[in-house]
């Protein structure tokens, strides 16, 4: 998978390629410099439900795909368990570059970096936005975001829907989430289905 191209060969995917081109030239805050790839997101151009993370860890700085160290691969498990393929999604992070150390991102790294992803999201224009973790939740949602109490909540902001789950790195810490976390999944999966039917209904 290190030739990855995010699905950027599909027609509408052409602007989402230009936009890589800019996120590989970027140096808007200092991470661009010590990354070793970009990790600029990956999927089908034309997904209903995306998914946004953190920040590239260790594997993704190396292969420069999101979500495919030891978290992307349970996050891959709930996909597969509640039926929906990953290469039917999108997923990206608020970073483009590794933090070093993985520390959490700095308020000025996502500042630098949070209009590359809207750009995304509106190439993308998906129907459902779903956060892994709290700092993206804290980013898309809403500043003060708690998730522990609002994971698996579901939020209208324009014209998205957008709920917030644990974080597969939080639920390697903490196995006692993983209940909540298939429930979560299972009622994203619920709710794409119900507005897939709607879109169905209206053509
Ligand atoms: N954690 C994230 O938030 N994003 C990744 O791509 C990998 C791990």
């Amino acid at each position: 998978m290190a030739n990855d191209n995010g699905g950027e060969s599909h027609p509408s995917g052409e602007g989402l390629a230009r936009l890589r081109a800019a996120c590989e030239n970027c140096q808007g805050c200092p991470l661009g410099a010590t990354r070793t790839k970009l990790v600029f997101g990956t999927g089908n151009p034309d997904a209903d439900l995306m998914f946004v993370g953190e920040a590239p860890g260790g594997e993704e700085d190396k292969q420069g795909i999101p979500f495919v160290g030891a978290a992307g691969q349970l996050l891959d498990r709930y996909l597969f368990a509640v039926g929906i393929p990953r290469e039917s999604v999108y997923i990206a992070n608020v970073l483009k570059c590794r933090p070093p150390h993985n520390r959490d991102p700095l308020p000025a790294e996502e500042d630098a970096c949070i209009g590359y992803l809207r750009e995304q999201v509106r190439l993308i224009d998906p129907r459902m936005i779903v956060c892994l973790g709290r700092i993206s939740a804290m980013r898309l949602i809403k500043p003060d975001f708690r998730i522990t109490r609002e994971h698996g909540i579901f939020f209208h902001k324009g014209k998205y829907l957008m709920t917030a789950v644990y974080h597969p790195a939080a639920l390697l810490r903490d196995p006692s989430k993983k209940e909540d976390m298939l429930s979560d999944m299972e009622k994203i999966r619920e709710k794409l289905d119900l507005l897939r039917g709607e879109l169905d209904t209206t053509l």
